[in-house]
């Protein structure tokens, strides 16, 4: 009898104790959804930016899904065309991108194969302030100080990076048959392989995380009302969790 009410009792002391975490215990599944993730290198990924396939989309803003590459360095698609993403600054909503084309290592030749041009317009990414135009000539039928190697097309022309502005551009587009694009960089201290190597800055305009962050929130989108969400702990706010 006594061994029955203990056992009892035990019992109903267990339910109690277990009763209040699972009713105000429970996290919001997509805050736990929404923790930062990384390719492999020390880059985090969170929002704007979601992996695809290992984070969910609603963790990001709509066109910010990156992929990974073999090298742990996160990737982003762009005029159809693969970018290396070099560093992702969350404190000013900028990046360091690169063409692939010119950061990853061609294992067959070290020619240089001809790229898109790369269109931000309709996007939610610009360039930053203080950045340089080039252009790249293609399958050019000349040698001199502005040639930055062989062309992949045909390895017996080269390519010739020019300024816009320069006086030689017109006698440079008629010896290369190969086509131009635009390309952006930094600075070309280093030479403009290296430049294009290095990539350029891009900037971003979504919006803003901060305050969500700040109040212990992770950041995410819902595409279904098309709008910013604010996953907190246990709920979903519009623009920042609700303090205490
Ligand atoms: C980590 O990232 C920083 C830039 O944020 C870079 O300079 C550093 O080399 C990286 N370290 C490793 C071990 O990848
Ligand atoms: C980028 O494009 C490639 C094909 O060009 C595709 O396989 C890949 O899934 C795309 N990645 C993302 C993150 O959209
Ligand atoms: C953002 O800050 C980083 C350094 O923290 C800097 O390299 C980058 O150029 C900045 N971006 C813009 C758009 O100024
Ligand atoms: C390859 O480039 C060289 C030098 O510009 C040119 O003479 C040759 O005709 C090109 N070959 C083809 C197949 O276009
Ligand atoms: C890139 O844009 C320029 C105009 O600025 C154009 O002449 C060129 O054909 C374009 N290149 C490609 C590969 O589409
Ligand atoms: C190429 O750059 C020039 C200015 O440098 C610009 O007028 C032109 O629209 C650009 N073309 C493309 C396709 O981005």
């Amino acid at each position: 009898m006594s061994f029955h009410l203990t056992s009892i009792l035990y019992f109903v002391v267990l339910i109690i104790t277990l009763l209040p975490q699972n009713s105000d215990g429970s996290l919001n599944p997509k805050f736990e959804a929404c923790e930062a993730k990384t390719c492999g290198n020390n880059q985090t990924i969170s929002y704007p930016f979601y992996i695809e396939g290992i984070q969910e989309p609603f963790c990001g803003y709509p066109g910010f899904g990156l992929s990974c590459g073999n090298d742990g360095f996160p990737f982003l698609n762009m005029s159809n065309a693969k970018y290396m993403i070099h560093q992702i600054f969350y404190n000013n909503n900028s990046m360091r991108v690169s063409n692939a084309v010119f950061s990853t290592p061609n294992t067959r030749s070290s020619c240089l194969r001809r790229t898109h041009n790369l269109t931000l317009s309709g996007t939610r990414l610009a360039l930053a302030p203080n950045q340089r135009e080039l252009i790249l000539l293609f399958g050019c039928d000349m040698h001199g100080k502005n040639t930055i190697g062989c062309s992949e097309e045909n390895k017996t022309s080269s390519v010739v990076a020019m300024n816009r502005e320069d006086q030689n551009l017109r006698f440079s587009l008629m010896n290369c048959k190969g086509g131009v694009v635009n390309v952006t960089v930094e600075d070309e201290v280093r030479g403009v392989q290296e430049a294009l190597r290095r990539g350029f800055v891009l900037i971003w305009t979504v919006s803003d995380c901060n305050k969500c962050r700040n109040s212990g929130g992770k950041c995410g989108f819902n595409t279904d009302i098309f709008s910013f969400r604010c996953y907190c702990p246990h709920d979903t706010h519009a623009r920042k969790c609700s303090q205490g």
